[in-house]
C-alpha cells in the first residue's frame, strides 16, 4: 500500500507513477525559511503554487538594510504586502498592495505604525503567520491572484486595517535603484469593499510607471471607513469621502468592532474588474484559510516535489531536497492573461530576475521537472519580442532590464531547441529573436551606471562586436560582454543548424569563437599564461592582472568576476581553451588553482560550470566529484543554507544538480557527470517517463568516487551522458562508488563543438 502511516519517501518512491505518489506530503521537509538570511533573499512568504503571480508576505524595516524579498529576520513590520520577488539582488523591487493592522483607532496613518514582533515569525509551503508585539496576529494564504488576510485582535475593541498606496519596498544603497510611489486611486463602498490601483516607478530595471490593480473585501461591515491623503506624515484630508485620487499619498483605514477580521484581496495588471473576478472566482466568500493552505501543498507536491524522490530518510537530506526545490520555482510568475495592453493568445510570464543568473542550471532544471510551464516560458520570451522588440535577460513590472552581460535568453532558447522542446512554439520566431539579439543593436537607455549602450535588452555592445569580432573598453564590461556573446552566438549556431539555415549556422559559429580575440597568450599569472583581457580598437591588448577585474561592477572591464574566472567560460569550445591553456595537465592546474588561490565562489554564477570541466581531462573525473562534494557541504535547509543570493533559483538549481549527479552544459545536449547523493532517485519526467539513478557501494560523504557506471544496462565509459541517452526517452544510471578514485572514465571526451576536432590535443596533435 503506498499511503498513510510515516511519509517515508522511501514509499514514496515504490508508488511513483500511481496516483497514491501525490499523496505523500513533501511539504513536510520544506523551510520556507532556507535562504532568508546571510544574503540569500529567498521570500518566505506565501506563494500558492509554482509561478504564482501572489507572493503574499510581511514588509520588515530594520535600518537601512535592504529587505529584497521585503522579509528580514529582525527589524518591525510595516506592512504585508501581495507582490514580492524571491532570491533577487540589486535593489528591492514590488512589496506593493499591502495591508497594516492597527490597535485602537488611528489619528494619523501616514505615521508609521510598523510593529516589532512577538515571536519569530511562522511560515509552511502556503501560510506564514506573524505575531506582532501589540498582540495581534495575522495569518496568512493565497490563491494565484488573490490572497487571504486572517487578522486576530486581542479584544473587540477598535481594530483598525490601514491601506496605503504609497507602500512600497524602499532600497538604502543609493545606486539610483529605489523604487518610487507615482499616484494611486482608492475608493471604498458598502459593506468593508474596497478597490483602486497603485502606479510605481524604477527599481532596478529602471522601469517607467507601471499599474497594479486591487480589490478588497472584509468578511464583515466596518464600524468606519475612511480614506486619507497627505504628502510625508502631513494629512491632506483623512474623513469618510469614499474615493481619492491623485500623486499624493493615499488609502483607506478600516475600523471594526470585532477581534477576528478576514480580508480577502484580488490583484490584476489589467483594471480593478479583473483584480475583483481574481478574488471572487479564487476566493469565495467563506473560503477558509485551512482550505487554502491545503491546495497550495497539494499544487506543490503535485507539480513539483513528487517530480523527484529519493530513497533517502536522512532529514537533512529531505529537507535540502524539498526547500531547494521550493526555491526554484517562486519566480519567474505566471502572468499568462496579466499584460496589460497586449492582444496575444500566448502565455506570459515575468519576474525573471535573471537569466544571467539562471541560463546555467536552473533553465535546464526547469524543463525536465515543469516542462508544461517550461514550454510556455520560452513561447513567453519568444512573444515579449513580438510585442518589445527584444526577449528580456530581465524583466519585472513587465518591462526588460537590465542587462549584465549577453542577451542570455539565446542560450535558454538553444537549450530548449537542442533539447527537442517543440509544442507550441515558433521556432521560426524563436530564430527571429536570437537574430534581432545578434543583429540589432537597441537604443541607448542612458543607464547611468553604463552609459555607453542599452542596459535594457539586447546587446549593447554589438557595434564593437560586428565591427572587430571582439569589444573595445568603448563599452563597459567589454570582456566578460565579448565571452557572453560568444556562448549566446553559440546559441545561434545550434537553432540555425537546427532549422536547416547553414549559411547562419557557420557565420554564428565562427562568431561564437570571438572570445578567442580576447585571448592575451601573453598575459601572465601564478605560472599560468594566457587569460582573457580588455582589447584596443588597434588590437593591441590591455595589460591586465588577471586576478582583478578592477572595481567588477557595471563600469569595469569585467562583470562580477574575474578574468580567471571568464577565461574559463568558454563551454562550447573547451577543446580550443584546453590547447590555448597548454595542455591537459596545465588545464587541470587552472582548475586547482581557482580554489587553491580562493578566486572560486560558490555563489558567483559566471564561475559555476568551472569546478567540473575536470570532465574533459581522461582521468580527472574524481576531481569533479571532489568539488561538487566540496560545494555540496556549503547549503543546507537552513535560513543561512545558501552560499550566496538565491538569485531566482540559480543557486537551489546548482545543489539540485549536485545531488542529482549531473552538471547541464547549456545550449548543449551534453552533461558532465559527477556522483549521485542518493543511493536511489527518480526524476519524474512526464508522460510516463523517468530517469533512474542508483547507486551502490558507497556513500554521499565518505566513498563517493564513481567505481563504474551503467547507463541503461550498458557499461558506461563517457565522463558525460547526452540529452538523447536518458531524458529524452528516460533512462537509468547506475552508478557503483567507492572510498578512492578509480579509472573508470576512459572514453570519448565530452564535445566542444566550436573547437573541430577537439580532442586532437589529447592525441597530441595541437590545434593551430
Ligand atoms: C474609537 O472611536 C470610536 C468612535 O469615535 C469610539 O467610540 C471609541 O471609544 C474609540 N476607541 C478607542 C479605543 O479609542
Ligand atoms: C478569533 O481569534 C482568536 C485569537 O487568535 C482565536 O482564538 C479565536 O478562535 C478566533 N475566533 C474566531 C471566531 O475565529
Ligand atoms: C499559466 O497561467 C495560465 C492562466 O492562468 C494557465 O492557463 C496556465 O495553465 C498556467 N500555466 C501553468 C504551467 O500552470
Ligand atoms: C609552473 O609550471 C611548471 C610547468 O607546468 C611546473 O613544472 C612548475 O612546478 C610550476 N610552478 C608552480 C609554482 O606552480
Ligand atoms: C594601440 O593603441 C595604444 C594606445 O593608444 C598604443 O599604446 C599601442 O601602441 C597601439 N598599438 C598598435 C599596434 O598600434
Amino acid at each position: 500500500m503506498c499511503s498513510t502511516t510515516r511519509l517515508l519517501a522511501f514509499i514514496a518512491l515504490l508508488c511513483i507513477g500511481t496516483a497514491a505518489a501525490a499523496d505523500v506530503d513533501f511539504t513536510q521537509y520544506v523551510n520556507v525559511f532556507q535562504g532568508t538570511t546571510g544574503g540569500g533573499n529567498r521570500f518566505p512568504g506565501v506563494v500558492a503554487a509554482p509561478f504564482a503571480m501572489v507572493k503574499l508576505g510581511p514588509d520588515v524595516q530594520s535600518g537601512s538594510t535592504d529587505a529584497y524579498s521585503g522579509y528580514l529576520p529582525n527589524g518591525n513590520i510595516w506592512g504585508f504586502s501581495m507582490m514580492h520577488e524571491s532570491g533577487t539582488g540589486g535593489a528591492p523591487k514590488y512589496g506593493v498592495v499591502s495591508q497594516m493592522p492597527f490597535l485602537g483607532n488611528l489619528t494619523n496613518p501616514l505615521v508609521d505604525i510598523s510593529q516589532p514582533r512577538a515571536t519569530a515569525d511562522v511560515g509552511q509551503v502556503g501560510y506564514y503567520k506573524s505575531s506582532l508585539s501589540n498582540g495581534v496576529s495575522v495569518e496568512l494564504a493565497a490563491t494565484e491572484h488573490a490572497g487571504l488576510y486572517q487578522y486576530a485582535f486581542p479584544s473587540s475593541m477598535a481594530n483598525s486595517i490601514v491601506v496605503d498606496v504609497s507602500h512600497v519596498l524602499p532600497s538604502f544603497r543609493g545606486l539610483g535603484w529605489e523604487q518610487h510611489y507615482s499616484k494611486g486611486s482608492f475608493s471604498f463602498g458598502a459593506d468593508g469593499k474596497y478597490e483602486g490601483s497603485g502606479t510605481y516607478n524604477n527599481g532596478w530595471n529602471l522601469s517607467p510607471d507601471w499599474t497594479i490593480y486591487f480589490c478588497g473585501r472584509f468578511n464583515q461591515k466596518p464600524t468606519s471607513s475612511k480614506t486619507f491623503r497627505g504628502t510625508g506624515t502631513t494629512l491632506t484630508s483623512y474623513d469618510t469621502t469614499t474615493s481619492v485620487s491623485g500623486t499624493q499619498r493615499l488609502g483607506g483605514v478600516f475600523t471594526f468592532a470585532s477581534a477576528n477580521i478576514t480580508s480577502r484581496v484580488g490583484i490584476s495588471y489589467i483594471s480593478t474588474a479583473k483584480a475583483c473576478q481574481n478574488v471572487d472566482n479564487e476566493i469565495p466568500l467563506q473560503t477558509s484559510l485551512s482550505s487554502l493552505v491545503t491546495k497550495a501543498k497539494t499544487r506543490w507536491n503535485a507539480e513539483v516535489f513528487s517530480k523527484i524522490q529519493i530513497s533517502s530518510t536522512n532529514t537533512a537530506d529531505l529537507q535540502l531536497l524539498y526547500s531547494s526545490m521550493l526555491g526554484m520555482f517562486m519566480i519567474p510568475s505566471n502572468l499568462t492573461g496579466e499584460n496589460p495592453g497586449w492582444t496575444s493568445a500566448e502565455p506570459y510570464y515575468s519576474d525573471i530576475f535573471t537569466l544571467w543568473d539562471t541560463h546555467r542550471c536552473h533553465t535546464s532544471l526547469f524543463q525536465i521537472v515543469e516542462p508544461v510551464a517550461y514550454e510556455e516560458f520560452v513561447r513567453s520570451l519568444i512573444d515579449i519580442w513580438r510585442h518589445d522588440g527584444y526577449m528580456p535577460d530581465a524583466r519585472s513590472s513587465n518591462f526588460n532590464g537590465r542587462v549584465q552581460g549577453g542577451s542570455n535568453a539565446d542560450n535558454v532558447l538553444a537549450d530548449a531547441y537542442v533539447k527537442g522542446v517543440r509544442g507550441a512554439i515558433n521556432w521560426n520566431d524563436g530564430f527571429a529573436a536570437m537574430q534581432t539579439d545578434a543583429e540589432k543593436t537597441p537604443p541607448n537607455n542612458n543607464d547611468p551606471k553604463a552609459p555607453d549602450s542599452s542596459t535594457k535588452e539586447g546587446r549593447g555592445a554589438l557595434p564593437d562586436w560586428l565591427k572587430y569580432g571582439y569589444i573595445t573598453p568603448a563599452f563597459t564590461r567589454a570582456v566578460s560582454r565579448a565571452v557572453e556573446y560568444s556562448a549566446n552566438d553559440f546559441g545561434l549556431y545550434q537553432v540555425a543548424k537546427g532549422l536547416g539555415k547553414q549559411p547562419e549556422a557557420q557565420k554564428y559559429l565562427q562568431r561564437s569563437r570571438n572570445w578567442r580575440n580576447h585571448w592575451n597568450p601573453l598575459a601572465t599569472s601564478n605560472n599560468h599564461s594566457g587569460f582573457v583581457v580588455p582589447r584596443l580598437a588597434n588590437g593591441s591588448f590591455v595589460t591586465q592582472d588577471p586576478l582583478s577585474c578592477g572595481g567588477c561592477y557595471w563600469g569595469d572591464a569585467y562583470y562580477e568576476d574575474n578574468p580567471w574566472v571568464y577565461s574559463m567560460n568558454a563551454l562550447h569550445d573547451v577543446g580550443e581553451l584546453k590547447n590555448r591553456i597548454g595542455g591537459e595537465d596545465k588545464f587541470v592546474d587552472r582548475i586547482d588553482k581557482l580554489f587553491d588561490l580562493k578566486i572560486f565562489s560558490a555563489g558567483n554564477e559566471p564561475g559555476f560550470t568551472s569546478p567540473f570541466l575536470y570532465n574533459f581531462v581522461r582521468g580527472k573525473q574524481f576531481k569533479s566529484v571532489e568539488r561538487s562534494r566540496g560545494i555540496g557541504k556549503l547549503y543546507n535547509a537552513g535560513t543561512g543554507g545558501l552560499p550566496g543570493n538565491s538569485d531566482a533559483g540559480a543557486m537551489e538549481s546548482n545543489i539540485l544538480w549536485q545531488m542529482i549527479g549531473l552538471w547541464p552544459l547549456t545550449g548543449q545536449t551534453t552533461f558532465l557527470i559527477l556522483s549521485p547523493w542518493f543511493s536511489d532517485m527518480t526524476i519524474d519526467l512526464g508522460t510516463g517517463k523517468a530517469l533512474k539513478i542508483s547507486a551502490t557501494g558507497g556513500s554521499k560523504d565518505t566513498a563517493f568516487y564513481v567505481q563504474s557506471l551503467r547507463v541503461n544496462g550498458q557499461q558506461w565509459t563517457k565522463s558525460w551522458i547526452a540529452w538523447q541517452d536518458v531524458f529524452a526517452n528516460g533512462g537509468t544510471m547506475d552508478f557503483v562508488l567507492g572510498p578512492t578514485p578509480a579509472d573508470w572514465a576512459t572514453g570519448e571526451l565530452p564535445p566542444s563543438p566550436a573547437s573541430g576536432d577537439h580532442d586532437k590535443w589529447a592525441r597530441g596533435l595541437v590545434l593551430s
